[in-house]
């Protein structure tokens, strides 16, 4: 088998790569460790950036987004029981897009599959092969027998625990990273959301979170030790401990209880490899970072990394200039530090650190307090939320 491109993964990386290079009329291929059914049931983030909304719709993918997703003009900020919304509209004239990772994933594979596109579930021990040299491959099993896709260059679009950062020679990549001494427990719960917007709350038991998937569902979370065990939390006390946290005064608010359909820990680490390409492998998405999911950047930070690569490979292919490609890594890192530095602030700003000390204690809240009543430091917490321009 031959192609352009040769892309490892079909998460939210892999596949908008694979219809933008459809658009640019470059040939790929999408190779994916796992079920079709299995990727598009997989919940994860729910918030897009003014841009990537636009890099979908550009993308050809934004009619059931538009639809069905929800635009959030604000956030809010809860601590000492005192709820304060950012602006967005206000400060940046923009706002972000509540809509499932799950659906930006479906609606992916719903349009590649409907132009005729290949991607290739349950793919087995994938590896990218000779990338050193001018013609990589990629070796693979399928249906039960060995393949090799020939190809031009390789997307390394397969998270973080796939194989494409690991078949770089460890010499190569520079890692640097953070791993955050707590993780946070999230449930979906099949209750309508108890705010319109989003709720980030600081709070002296830890830092909870109040999200949405679309009208009828909530999606929250509560800061809990790294390996907490989510069966140790009951229905019960999982709706304790959030009424805790959203704690308010001087509002008529309170928490909306309803079934909780799914429970899981994720930890939290900032992470990120230099530089994202060897050879003709390139690292795009989780696969080269990762941020703590505070500032709701993973995803819109992998879409934006699709971005540079599949204008870089348009110039290489209809330019015949190779100068993006070359400049791959380097822009990317240059947006992905931005992101990595707003996503570390947000995660000091809003947790509870068993180390602080009670002076350390009172910074964080004055931090808190000057980012609410400074129209400064409200338009920094806004532009980044909304997202930093593009390149
Ligand atoms: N071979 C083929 N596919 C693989 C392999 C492999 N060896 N290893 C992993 N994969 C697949 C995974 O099954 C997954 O579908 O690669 C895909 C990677 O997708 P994501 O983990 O979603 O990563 P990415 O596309 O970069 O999207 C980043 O996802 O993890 C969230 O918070 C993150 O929202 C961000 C987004
Ligand atoms: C989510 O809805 O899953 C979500 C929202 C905001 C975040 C993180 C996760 O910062």
């Amino acid at each position: 088998m031959r192609t352009q491109i040769g892309i490892i993964g079909a998460g939210p990386a892999g596949l908008l790569l694979s219809q933008l290079l459809h658009l640019h009329g470059i040939e790929n291929v999408v190779l994916e460790a796992r079920s079709r059914q299995y990727v598009e049931g997989r919940i994860r983030a729910g918030v897009l950036e003014y841009d990537a909304v636009r890099t979908l719709e550009e993308a050809g993918v934004g009619a059931r987004m538009n639809a069905e997703g929800l635009k959030h003009f604000g956030v809010n900020l809860r601590f000492r029981e005192r709820t304060h919304r950012i602006d967005f509209a206000d400060l940046t004239g923009k706002f972000v897009m509540v809509y499932s990772q799950h659906d930006v994933v479906r609606d992916l594979i719903a349009a590649r599959l409907a132009a005729g596109g290949t991607i290739l579930f349950e793919a087995s021990d994938v590896r990218p092969c000779d990338f050193e040299s001018e013609h990589p491959s990629i070796r693979f099993r399928h249906n039960g027998q060995e393949q090799t896709l020939e190809c031009d260059f390789i997307a390394g679009c397969d998270g973080f625990h796939g194989v494409c950062r690991e078949s770089i020679p460890k010499a190569e990549l520079a890692i640097y990273e953070r791993t955050y001494p707590f993780g946070w427990l999230g449930i979906l719960a099949d209750v309508p959301p108890s705010s319109e917007e989003l709720i980030y709350a600081n709070h002296e038991r830890g830092f909870a979170l109040l999200s949405m998937r679309g009208r009828e569902r909530s999606r929250l979370y509560l800061q809990c030790a790294p390996d907490e065990d989510p069966e140790a939390w009951s229905d019960e006390r999982i709706w304790e401990e959030l009424s805790w946290r959203f704690a308010v005064r001087g509002e008529d608010w309170h928490l909306k209880r309803g079934p909780i359909t799914q429970k899981s820990v994720t930890p939290m680490r900032s992470f990120v490899a230099e530089p994202m390409q060897y050879g003709r492998l390139f690292l795009l998405g989780d696969a080269a970072h990762i941020v703590p999911p505070t500032g709701a950047k993973g995803l819109n930070l992998a879409l934006a990394d699709v971005r540079v690569f599949a204008r870089a490979l348009d110039s290489y292919y209809h330019k015949h200039d190779s100068t993006r490609l070359g400049e791959y890594s380097n822009t990317c890192l240059r947006r992905i530090w931005k992101v990595e530095r707003f996503s570390w602030w947000m995660t000091s700003l809003l947790h509870r650190f068993e180390t602080h000390s009670a002076f350390e204690r009172r910074i964080q809240l004055a931090e808190l307090d000057y980012v609410v009543s400074s129209r400064a430091a409200s338009t920094t917490l806004a532009e980044n939320y909304v997202g930093l321009p593009l390149e």
